[in-house]
């Protein structure tokens, strides 16, 4: 067993700093910090791309931020960055590149890996994910029998789904009148059954995206899917027309049955997680049209030339990065909560557990030693005010700290009357409460007003008092439009890849998904009548009782 451990963390002059200042000022109430400046929101407040980080309902101070910059800087943020955009291969575990930036960079960029230029390629495919989408929207490509296509079915699971699932969700307003979006990840049946119950096989379109192309919950439903268009009636020369492939394996993708034509690459240099900007948002393009999509890409390359280029005192991502890295290191906080309030983006704490939670999930650095510090909190989150009616009460009152991001389209959608303004006001409402708390004083006051008194009064007082001191941030778009998403989820990128790069630990690999996926087939090929997997009791004995059951 190695004994080698990456003290360098802890050692370094501004982690010191950190730990020092926060055992100085850790406990300082945000009241006091807020009485004390007025400025505090001017101060603490910062622009991107359209977006606006208020982070002033943060436990911090000038010189907090101060000590976290220099942190992020200790820790070679500014450099990693740098080779990330250049096309260094900094998933060093797999040898590869970290380029989905690439994916959003417009005409005239050139990135190269390994002296090639990766954008022609990439322009070509954006251009060929256009003009199908043009096509399949106009009805010029039609099914089978001539019919337009009304429904997409996005057969993926995790990078290959979540991407484009929330971000359709999330741009419903600018989905196409004729198409229903529908997403199929899950090895459960259930799913599946339950769309294919509700489509038309004659008017259905499969997209079926994996980047490896042999995800077994994928080739499972992608088998089912189409078994089921051909016992609808359709022959083996219709799949062409109703099934199409995103993969960077063209070669596994053509095994499968679908040719070329019909197949549409990435490249191994995408992460799963990081490929909604490829051709993996063919469903997202399908849904919103191609000039939406392309919104889309550049409200993220904004996001990236600003995380690029702006100094890290004015850096959105790295604030947010540095603000988790606070929370994370220094006051021990084991999760945040994402609260978008938007109905919309009700699959944003979703998209992001994977995106930070594979990505940074890590205990081994990138040199193969153990990290000294704890590394990606658990990331999990509703959409407000639905949140406000469930776990905001622990948020308010547990005994856990945990910082929020707050979400927050000023614009919506709808025009239904009132609904936009309550649902602002429930969210400002939502951060001051947890920002100041309510005190015994307080708590009192309210209670002789409302006619209490004596031991009943008092007995009601620590029940209804709010410690407050509760940190979060809030994330102000103008509205949610292909732009602004496309700038949040490339702030959320960046902002991983930041902490990773301050924890020390690769963000761009997923060793440890792969366990499970390979027990899995061994105790599948146990449970179909294949030789006992051996191992403990509790398995077998749970392999008995699905066995028992007919499996
Ligand atoms: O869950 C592990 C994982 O490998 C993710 O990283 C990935 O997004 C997902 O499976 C799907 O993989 P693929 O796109 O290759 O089917």
């Amino acid at each position: 067993m190695t004994t080698k451990t990456l003290l360098e963390h802890r050692e370094t002059p501004a982690w010191r700093a950190l730990a020092a200042y926060h055992a100085h000022f850790g406990e300082t109430h945000l009241r006091t910090l807020f009485g004390d400046d007025p400025q505090r929101f001017e101060r603490f407040s910062v622009g991107a791309a359209g977006l606006t980080l208020d982070y002033s309902k943060n436990r911090i101070d000038e010189h907090t931020m101060a000590l976290l910059f220099e942190l992020a800087r200790e820790r070679g943020v500014e450099t990693a960055r740098d080779k990330m955009f250049a096309g260094a291969s900094i998933n060093n575990t797999e040898g590869r590149a970290a380029l989905h930036v690439a994916l959003r960079s417009p005409v005239g960029t050139h990135i190269e890996i390994d002296g090639n230029d990766v954008m022609p390629t990439v322009l070509a495919m954006r251009e060929r994910v256009g003009e199908f989408v043009e096509a399949v929207r106009s009805g010029r490509r039609t099914g089978y029998t001539g019919e337009c296509f009304t429904d997409v079915v996005n057969i993926g699971i995790g990078g290959s789904d979540l991407g484009p699932a929330m971000a359709c969700e999330a741009l419903a307003a600018y989905g196409h009148a004729r198409l229903n979006m529908h997403f199929v990840s899950n090895v459960d049946g259930d799913q599946l059954a339950a769309v294919l119950n509700r489509v038309d096989p004659a008017r259905t379109l499969f997209v079926i995206a994996s980047k490896t192309f042999t995800t077994i919950e994928t080739m499972t439903n992608a088998a089912s899917a189409r078994t089921w268009f051909l016992a609808s009636g359709a022959s083996e020369s219709d799949i062409a027309r109703h099934f199409v492939a995103v993969s960077t394996d063209v070669a596994k993708v053509s095994d499968f049955g679908i040719d070329e034509a019909n197949t549409f690459a990435f490249w191994d240099w995408v992460g799963g997680r990081y490929s909604m900007w490829s051709a993996v948002g063919l469903s997202i393009a399908l849904w919103v049209g191609r000039d939406h999509f392309e919104a889309m890409l550049e409200g993220a390359h904004e996001m990236d030339r600003h995380f690029a280029e702006s100094p890290i005192e004015v850096n959105m991502p790295v604030i947010l990065a540095m603000l988790g890295i606070w929370y994370r290191n220094f006051f021990g906080t084991a999760s945040v909560c994402i609260a978008p309030y938007a109905q919309a983006l009700s699959r944003m704490p979703a998209y992001l557990q994977q995106l930070e939670m594979e990505s940074n999930g890590k205990s081994v650095s990138r040199d193969g030693v153990p990290v000294s510090v704890a590394t990606c909190p658990v990331v999990w989150g509703e959409p407000g005010t639905n949140g406000q009616h469930a776990f905001f009460q622990l948020l308010h009152q547990g005994t856990e700290l945990i910082p929020v991001d707050f979400i927050l389209p000023l614009k919506s959608a709808h025009d239904l009357p009132g609904h936009h303004r309550l649902l602002i006001a429930n969210c400002i409402a939502q951060s001051k409460a947890l920002m100041v708390g309510k005190t015994a004083e307080e708590v009192r006051a309210e209670l002789v007003a409302a006619g209490m008194s004596g031991a009943a009064l008092e007995a009601l007082v620590p029940h209804r008092v709010f410690p407050g001191n509760r940190p979060s941030s809030t994330i102000v778009l103008p509205a949610l439009t292909p732009r602004t998403l496309g700038a949040l989820i490339a702030l959320y990128e960046h902002k991983v890849f930041v902490q990773g790069v301050v924890w020390g630990i690769n963000s761009f690999d997923q060793w440890g998904v792969e366990l499970g996926k390979r027990l899995a087939s061994r105790i599948g090929a146990e449970l179909a009548g294949g030789p006992p997997c051996g191992g403990d009791a509790s398995t077998r004995g749970l392999i008995a009782l699905a066995r028992a059951a007919g499996e």
